[in-house]
Protein backbone atom coordinates (compact mmCIF):
# COMPACT_ATOMS: atom_id res chain seq x y z
CA UNK A 1 0.00 0.00 0.00
CA UNK A 2 0.77 3.56 -0.19
CA UNK A 3 2.69 5.41 2.33
CA UNK A 4 0.73 7.69 4.71
CA UNK A 5 1.58 11.13 5.98
CA UNK A 6 0.69 13.24 9.42
CA UNK A 7 1.01 16.46 10.58
CA UNK A 8 2.35 15.51 13.84
CA UNK A 9 2.56 19.45 15.02
CA UNK A 10 -0.78 18.54 15.26
CA UNK A 11 -0.85 16.37 17.93
CA UNK A 12 -0.91 18.32 21.72
CA UNK A 13 1.25 16.48 24.22
CA UNK A 14 -0.63 13.22 26.13
CA UNK A 15 -2.55 13.19 22.74
CA UNK A 16 -2.99 10.34 19.90
CA UNK A 17 -4.34 10.10 17.10
CA UNK A 18 -4.56 6.59 14.60
CA UNK A 19 -4.13 6.89 10.92
CA UNK A 20 -4.61 3.68 8.38
CA UNK A 21 -2.04 1.80 6.85
CA UNK A 22 -2.42 -1.42 4.86
CA UNK A 23 -5.83 -1.68 6.12
CA UNK A 24 -4.40 -1.28 10.14
CA UNK A 25 -4.67 1.31 12.80
CA UNK A 26 -1.56 3.37 13.54
CA UNK A 27 -1.26 5.23 16.73
CA UNK A 28 0.56 8.46 16.63
CA UNK A 29 1.43 9.53 20.27
CA UNK A 30 2.96 12.90 21.27
CA UNK A 31 4.33 11.14 24.86
CA UNK A 32 4.57 13.55 27.66
CA UNK A 33 8.25 14.25 29.54
CA UNK A 34 6.78 12.49 32.53
CA UNK A 35 5.58 9.50 29.90
CA UNK A 36 9.31 9.02 28.89
CA UNK A 37 10.48 9.27 32.64
CA UNK A 38 8.63 6.37 33.41
CA UNK A 39 9.40 4.75 30.82
CA UNK A 40 13.50 4.57 31.95
CA UNK A 41 12.66 3.75 35.47
CA UNK A 42 13.91 0.12 36.56
CA UNK A 43 11.09 -1.25 38.66
CA UNK A 44 9.20 -0.33 35.09
CA UNK A 45 11.50 -1.99 33.26
CA UNK A 46 11.40 -5.11 35.58
CA UNK A 47 7.66 -5.47 34.72
CA UNK A 48 8.35 -5.63 30.84
CA UNK A 49 8.87 -8.91 28.55
CA UNK A 50 11.22 -7.92 26.41
CA UNK A 51 12.33 -4.77 27.61
CA UNK A 52 14.87 -3.93 25.11
CA UNK A 53 12.89 -5.46 22.71
CA UNK A 54 14.97 -8.16 21.69
CA UNK A 55 12.47 -10.12 19.83
CA UNK A 56 12.28 -8.38 16.33
CA UNK A 57 9.10 -6.47 16.22
CA UNK A 58 10.66 -2.73 15.02
CA UNK A 59 12.66 -1.37 12.34
CA UNK A 60 16.40 -0.97 13.44
CA UNK A 61 16.18 2.72 14.53
CA UNK A 62 13.42 1.77 16.47
CA UNK A 63 15.48 -0.64 18.47
CA UNK A 64 15.71 1.64 21.78
CA UNK A 65 13.88 1.92 24.76
CA UNK A 66 11.26 4.58 23.05
CA UNK A 67 11.11 2.58 20.10
CA UNK A 68 10.87 5.40 18.41
CA UNK A 69 12.80 7.97 16.28
CA UNK A 70 11.69 11.97 18.19
CA UNK A 71 11.72 10.98 22.04
CA UNK A 72 8.45 12.71 21.85
CA UNK A 73 6.62 10.79 18.58
CA UNK A 74 5.93 7.35 19.62
CA UNK A 75 4.61 5.60 16.36
CA UNK A 76 3.30 2.06 16.24
CA UNK A 77 0.64 -0.48 14.95
CA UNK A 78 -2.61 -0.22 17.02
CA UNK A 79 -2.88 -4.63 16.81
CA UNK A 80 -2.48 -6.49 19.88
CA UNK A 81 -0.25 -9.18 19.54
CA UNK A 82 -2.07 -11.80 21.16
CA UNK A 83 -5.24 -12.03 18.63
CA UNK A 84 -5.46 -8.82 16.96
CA UNK A 85 -7.62 -6.32 19.18
CA UNK A 86 -7.14 -2.89 19.59
CA UNK A 87 -5.96 -1.84 22.53
CA UNK A 88 -7.15 1.36 24.27
CA UNK A 89 -4.96 4.08 25.52
CA UNK A 90 -5.71 4.59 28.91
CA UNK A 91 -3.75 8.01 29.56
CA UNK A 92 -4.52 7.96 33.75
CA UNK A 93 -3.31 4.43 33.85
CA UNK A 94 -5.80 1.83 35.89
CA UNK A 95 -6.06 -0.33 38.50
CA UNK A 96 -2.72 -1.24 39.93
CA UNK A 97 -1.08 0.74 36.89
CA UNK A 98 -0.24 4.53 37.59
CA UNK A 99 0.96 5.91 34.38
CA UNK A 100 -0.40 6.03 31.28
CA UNK A 101 -0.40 2.96 29.10
CA UNK A 102 -2.37 0.62 26.60
CA UNK A 103 -4.69 -1.89 27.61
CA UNK A 104 -6.45 -4.86 25.27
CA UNK A 105 -10.09 -5.04 26.41
CA UNK A 106 -10.21 -8.68 25.08
CA UNK A 107 -7.87 -10.48 27.18
CA UNK A 108 -6.33 -8.30 29.05
CA UNK A 109 -2.97 -7.34 27.89
CA UNK A 110 -0.87 -4.14 28.80
CA UNK A 111 1.39 -2.51 26.89
CA UNK A 112 3.45 0.56 28.08
CA UNK A 113 3.99 3.98 26.27
CA UNK A 114 6.73 1.90 23.89
CA UNK A 115 4.29 -0.60 22.95
CA UNK A 116 6.45 -2.98 25.25
CA UNK A 117 4.10 -5.76 26.74
CA UNK A 118 4.14 -6.22 30.54
CA UNK A 119 4.83 -9.74 31.70
CA UNK A 120 2.34 -12.19 32.75
CA UNK A 121 -0.55 -10.76 30.36
CA UNK A 122 -1.44 -13.05 27.05
CA UNK A 123 0.28 -11.02 24.24
CA UNK A 124 3.69 -12.91 23.72
CA UNK A 125 5.88 -10.02 22.20
CA UNK A 126 5.81 -6.13 22.23
CA UNK A 127 3.62 -3.92 19.46
CA UNK A 128 4.58 -4.09 16.42
CA UNK A 129 6.75 -0.57 15.27
CA UNK A 130 5.99 0.27 11.35
CA UNK A 131 8.47 1.47 8.60
CA UNK A 132 8.42 5.25 9.14
CA UNK A 133 10.36 8.47 8.58
CA UNK A 134 10.10 12.14 8.98
CA UNK A 135 10.16 14.16 5.88
CA UNK A 136 10.28 17.75 8.10
CA UNK A 137 10.21 18.56 11.34
CA UNK A 138 5.98 17.94 11.23
CA UNK A 139 5.44 15.60 8.55
CA UNK A 140 5.57 11.81 9.06
CA UNK A 141 5.47 9.30 6.63
CA UNK A 142 4.56 6.10 7.67
CA UNK A 143 4.97 3.02 5.52
FE1 LIG B 1 -5.36 -8.53 23.13
FE2 LIG B 1 -6.04 -11.09 23.51
S1 LIG B 1 -6.26 -9.91 21.71
S2 LIG B 1 -5.21 -9.70 24.92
Amino acid sequence: GAPVRVDVSKIESGTMITAEWQGKPVWVLRRTPQNLQSLDKPDHRDKLLDPDSEVNQQPEYAKKSYRSIRDDIFVAVGVCTHLGCVPNYEPEGMKGVEHALFFCPCHGSKFDLAGRVFKGVPAPTNLIIPPHQYLDNSILEIG
